[in-house]
């Protein structure tokens, strides 16, 4: 049974998981400033049956409710990780967090639902949501899916519209890298893009140039740099801008919407800035490593230590992770995922000889709230209410779910965190709830500490004890054409109008 599956995995998590239900599914949060996107006051939120009923300054309730004390505290959205790899699989391995742990990871660090990218199997969408569905099915919280497009013909694009018409899915992506793997071409993803736009599905861009990746990887390696350095060096922040720029024009000539996933260049970050400038629905979502880690790292003379931060596009030079901390708060950047892609020590060591073969990905889904909100609200760079828009609402409201994720409000699921601004964080792989041997934000503190996590209505995080069971989570299906594609036909109709004017053209003269 699903419990006796979690029972004897032994991870210890609690014994209240053992197939029980947690908690009364009447809960009164009391005296916490309830902060949403647009909005914070004092008050409190009650809930029944996993739904937000009430968002009052003063509730009254009967015995049977349990009552949480947030005075002091802020009451915030859980957080929605838009960009995860559980149980994915790298080039030669596979990931070491599966739905279960990497989401009661998640819940320890006040995340309460994410996005993962489902791979197709041999080509096939089907057979991927299929694979992916099985792999999720010991979900601890809510959870959606992007699919992933790897190859182009008329069964995959019949496919793409049972994934958004049936299947709950309303984004794609696209790997303009990891060439002879996954890497599409330029004609594949204008056909992409289009077959988006006609479902009012969002495409997605992994943006490096993998032929010049390819390039510089067998540069390094004729010059001998075979190590995780050789990593950053064959894959620069040019690369990255060239293919951002690149899709963010092929976005515009089909005029559809376009989400650049892990922006983590000043160059990539750039293009997002002037696309939007000039009216252009690009966004743009750098993730936790970007914005608080720098490639000095890679050069560490400890293979393990280096190896642990090998992920592309690569974490980059001092200074880049200031510029997109700078375009987070300004509004040029939206939102924070993590892309995080779980593999422990003995897989990195894959590419001991070679750093072509070290498994790319670092860890950051139970990590994200803490560090964001150190990073970001704790330096004056933005507000509370900015950090519940940057961590939860903006992504339920690109993915359509929102106000039913995002939000404290009544009628909205009970996904709930409480914030002690006074108290802090310290991160450590010892102490950590992914299955990961290391942490690449080992020894790290912080302040603020999420003390309470509710998902779903039930208390899963309180007192640092997990109480998680597998199978609770659900798959949350979002709909198509979302809040980006509003009056998109407006503008083809416009444009298409413009050519019918006629031009007079004068004969020759014989
Ligand atoms: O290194 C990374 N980012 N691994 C996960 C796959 C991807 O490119 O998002
Ligand atoms: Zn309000
Ligand atoms: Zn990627
Ligand atoms: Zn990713």
């Amino acid at each position: 049974s699903q419990s006796n599956q979690f029972c004897d995995a032994g991870i210890g998590y609690g014994e209240s998981a053992c197939g029980t239900q947690i908690s009364s599914s009447k809960l009164l949060i009391k005296g916490g400033t309830v902060v949403n996107a647009h909005h914070q006051h004092i008050g409190d939120v009650y809930i029944e049956d996993g739904i937000i009923v009430a968002v009052n300054p003063h509730i009254r309730v009967g015995d049977d409710v349990t009552v949480i004390d947030a005075t002091g505290k802020y009451v915030m959205p859980g957080g929605i990780d838009p960009h995860t790899h559980l149980d994915g699989d790298g080039v030669s391995t596979v990931s070491v967090d599966d739905f279960f742990s990497g989401q009661a990871a998640a819940l320890a660090g006040g995340t309460t639902m994410h996005i993962d990218f489902v791979m197709p199997v041999d080509g096939s969408l089907t057979a991927g949501f299929e694979a992916y569905e099985k792999k999720a099915k010991k979900s601890c919280m809510d959870y959606g899916f992007h699919m992933v497009i790897t190859k182009w013909d008329e069964t995959v694009s019949k496919e793409m519209e049972l994934m958004v018409k049936e299947k709950g899915i309303n984004s794609f992506k696209f790997f303009m890298a990891y060439k002879g793997i996954v890497m599409i071409n330029n004609e594949l993803l204008l056909e992409g893009l289009k077959k988006c736009k006609s479902l009012g599905a969002l495409a997605m861009v992994h943006a490096e140039n993998g032929d010049a990746v390819d390039e510089g990887q067998k540069k390094m390696i004729e010059l001998g740099i075979t190590g995780p350095e050789g990593h950053a060096l064959s894959r620069p922040p040019v690369l990255e801008g060239e293919a951002t720029a690149r899709a963010i024009r092929l976005a515009n000539f089909v005029n559809t919407p376009l989400y650049v996933v892990h922006v983590m260049s000043i160059d990539a970050m750039e293009e997002i800035a002037k696309a939007r400038k000039s009216g252009q629905r690009v966004i743009g979502e750098p993730i936790v490593s970007g914005l608080a880690l720098d490639e000095s790292w890679l050069w560490h003379p400890d293979f393990e230590t280096a190896a642990k931060y090998v992920m592309s596009p690569p974490i980059r030079k001092r200074g880049h992770d200031k510029a997109l901390q700078a375009a987070l708060s300004t509004g040029i950047l939206q939102l924070v995922g993590t892309d995080h892609a779980a593999f422990n020590s003995t897989q990195k060591a894959l590419g001991i000889d070679d750093f072509r073969k070290i498994p790319n990905g670092v860890n950051g889904i139970e990590e994200r709230m803490h560090l964001v909100w150190d990073i970001m609200v704790e330096s004056g760079q933005i507000s509370v209410t900015d950090y519940v828009r940057l961590t939860s609402t903006e992504c339920a409201r690109i993915f359509n779910i929102y106000p039913r994720k995002g939000a404290i409000l009544p009628g909205s699921d009970a996904d709930i965190i409480i914030l002690n601004p006074n108290s802090s964080f310290e991160i450590t792989a010892k102490s950590h709830h992914s299955r990961l041997d290391t942490n690449v934000y080992e020894g790290r503190r912080g302040k603020g500490k999420i003390e309470v996590t509710i998902a779903g209505g039930r208390v899963v995080w309180e007192n640092n004890e997990l109480k998680v069971a597998p199978g609770a989570g659900r798959y949350i299906q979002m709909s198509p054409f979302s809040y980006l594609f509003d009056g998109l036909d407006k503008k083809d109709a416009i444009y298409l109008n413009s050519l019918q004017a006629p031009v007079k053209r004068t004969k020759p003269s014989t």
